[in-house]
């Protein structure tokens, strides 16, 4: 491999820091994915070889670590929908010792944006050593994940330099839909076809470009509401959740709030007794018409016990008195869409408390060590 190293990309140019500078490349790096993973009739690009690896499959396992794991979950029902095949996720630290048991023909799928993660790799060399057919999706060519994988496919994104990650997950969940997609279609799967994916993520494309023009509103909500809290709590149900995860993390990691990303409905179940008057509740709702009511009586629960709310809302949920307005996409890229405003109000937050955006205490950008 030669590392696609633009040398323009290594600067933070005239941005105060790496991570606003990835947040912005976002939508630049799903339309070069358009162009690494699909032909310019519209079909997959993607490596024969790989799609009927995952086609003989009957399980997926996703094992990650960190915003890479929550991408992992990101990503598992659009795998799961359109390849036909359940997806299982493992947190990598906890794989390398306790294996479960497997399914007869698992298929495992290493997402790292390093590449070089030691919890990850301790199972790599677990499965490898059962001769398990494995993918290493990653954002360095040759990185150790990448070498001992039987496959790689890149992420493309550039280089990530802030410790938080934000361009590699939004990545990871475009690199994988493409991966479904092509199995799918490799399945005769009629719902594969008809997904227009080269289209849809050009319009996801558009909606970061959207959220990003939104960063003085964001920033003005992250002081009013977050800012100067102690913890706070991310809700959102199916996908929402899944973001919610991440989004929490992501702040957690810049800004030192203590956060914890629920599934909306599970919040009554216990840590809604957490809520007093004035904690942060930052609610997502995406265009799932199955949750959104649900989600809407969730945050009805926690303003009646005094929290400050601020939503996050795909277009056609949203109300009049909604903060944050996502434009629509295709809901197997929602995720996409909706944790761009999660990254600008962690970065904000950070912002707002003067830390060191780019080098949290305490973290490193690549692990590895177990
Ligand atoms: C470290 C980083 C995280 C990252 C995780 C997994 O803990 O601080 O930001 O998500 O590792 O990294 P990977 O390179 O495997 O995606």
């Amino acid at each position: 491999y030669v590392a696609e190293l633009d040398l323009s990309d290594i600067g933070k140019g005239t941005y105060p820091f790496y991570m606003l500078k990835e947040i912005d490349e976002q939508p630049s790096v799903m339309r070069r994915l358009i162009t690494k993973y699909a032909n310019e009739d519209g079909s997959m690009n993607v490596d024969p070889e790989i799609v009927k690896a995952v086609q003989d499959a009957d399980r997926i396992y996703i094992i990650a670590a960190g915003t890479s794991y929550n991408a992992g979950y990101a990503s598992k029902r659009t795998l799961e929908s359109l390849t036909d095949t359940p997806v299982e996720l493992g947190v990598a630290s906890e794989w390398g010792y306790d294996m479960p048991i497997l399914s007869e023909k698992p298929f495992f799928i290493y997402l790292s944006q390093s590449g070089e993660t030691a919890d990850s790799r301790q199972v790599l060399v677990k499965t490898n050593e059962r001769k398990i057919p494995s993918l290493t999706v990653t954002n360095v060519p040759g990185s150790t994940l990448s070498r001992e994988a039987t496959y790689t496919m890149l992420l493309h994104a550039g280089p990530e330099i802030a410790v938080a990650s934000t361009k590699a997950y939004t990545a990871q969940i475009a690199a994988l839909t493409f991966l479904a997609k092509a199995v799918g279609e490799a399945n005769n799967k009629s719902e594969a076809f008809d997904f227009d994916l080269v289209k849809e993520l050009s319009i996801a494309a558009q909606s970061i470009e959207a959220t990003l023009s939104e960063k003085e509103l964001i920033e003005e909500k992250v002081n009013e509401v977050i800012a100067d809290s102690r913890n706070a709590f991310y809700i959102g149900r199916a996908e929402d959740y899944y973001v919610a995860m991440e989004a929490s993390l992501k702040l957690k990691e810049v800004s030192y709030i203590q956060c914890e990303g629920f599934a909306a409905g599970e919040l009554k179940h216990g840590t809604i007794a957490l809520i007093e008057e004035g904690t942060p509740v930052i609610a997502l709702i995406s265009n799932n018409p199955k949750v959104s009511a649900h989600t809407r009586g969730n945050i009805m629960e926690v303003v009646a016990r005094g929290a400050s709310v601020l939503t996050v809302v795909e277009e056609s949920m949203a109300k009049e008195d909604d903060d944050i307005i996502v434009t629509e996409v295709h809901p197997y890229l929602a995720p996409i869409a909706m944790v761009i405003p999660t990254q600008l109000i962690a970065y904000y937050a950070s912002i707002a408390r003067g830390l060191d955006v780019d080098k949290p205490r305490n973290l490193a950008k690549a692990v590895t060590v177990e």
